[in-house]
């Protein structure tokens, strides 16, 4: 089932035009339940990480490989993915199913570190991590400097499913280089408060229970950046959800968005 849903997503990111070749990668800490239905083989060689991991020792997880493409995972998966296994101490993993000749995707740290953060903060409901290229949303960063509380003020003031999709907001980060231990660190970091990242000029980020609620997330993300484009090409933005409007919408639902967000000035925006 997992991996079923992992191939399912692959497809969904190429088809969204959001994996341009090898972008994009997926990671799902897998329950125990979960390795009946594939088939492990004994394990090769440990690897040993640079940031071990203690708070994932002895997890199992599900990756993409490095240099995959998204539109071709669900053909061959053997190659295109694998199970990961986590020594005792969290230190080194080591390959039970999968990567054919291939190895772990390049943001291994960055999933790694995030999924132990996420597994806390959830208490364990987050298993999926999704890294993804959406265009309007990296478009977005070359506009102006955002922050975390003016990125999402934008977002969530664009369409009324920004606030009750991701309402614990989308971090926004500074650049950092694509598959470095700083990377890692600081969407780590970011992690410890919020579910989704933007990577500044490169991607986002998601943590969600499943990879369905993942895509969702970034889609409504995605989606509100492309209505901002198109509201850009239309004249400009002239008004917005306002804050007193965002909060009644999450209200309705009984969701709580993320405290420092919303202020009380009206929908107008600085760009
Ligand atoms: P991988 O092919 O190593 O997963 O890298 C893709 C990517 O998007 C890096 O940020
Ligand atoms: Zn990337």
């Amino acid at each position: 089932m997992y991996l079923d849903d992992l191939l399912l997503v692959a497809d969904e990111l190429a088809r969204a035009g959001w994996a341009e070749a090898n972008a994009g990668n997926v990671s799902v800490r897998l329950p125990d339940e979960a390795l009946a239905e594939l088939p492990l083989g004994p394990g090769g060689p440990w690897t040993p990480l640079a940031r071990p991991v203690p708070e994932l020792a002895g997890e199992h997880m599900l990756v993409t490989a490095r240099g995959c493409q998204m539109r071709l995972v669900s053909r061959r998966p053997q190659r295109d993915c694998g199970v990961l296994e986590l020594s005792g101490d969290g230190a080194a993993w080591r390959v039970r199913w999968g990567l054919e000749g291939t190895t772990p995707t390049s943001e291994l740290p960055s999933h790694l570190l995030s999924h132990a953060v996420r597994k806390a903060r959830s208490g364990g409901a987050e298993r999926v991590i999704l890294h993804t290229h959406p265009p309007a949303l990296i478009a977005l960063c070359h506009v102006r400097a955002w922050d975390t509380r003016s990125l999402n003020q934008l977002l969530w003031s664009l369409h009324p499913e920004g606030v009750c999709l991701f309402p614990g907001a989308l971090a926004y980060l500074p650049f950092a280089i694509p598959g470095s231990v700083e990377i890692a660190e600081q969407t780590c970091a970011a992690f410890a408060e919020h579910a989704m990242v933007l990577w500044e000029y490169h991607g986002v980020f998601a943590s969600a229970p499943t990879a369905d609620a993942a895509f969702g997330m970034v889609q409504a993300a995605e989606k509100a950046a492309v209505i901002y484009r198109d509201a850009c090409a239309m004249g400009g933005v002239r008004r917005g959800l306002s804050p007193a409007q965002i909060r009644q919408v999450a209200a309705s639902l009984g969701i709580t968005p993320a405290p420092g967000i919303l202020g009380e000035e009206d929908g107008s925006h600085a760009v």
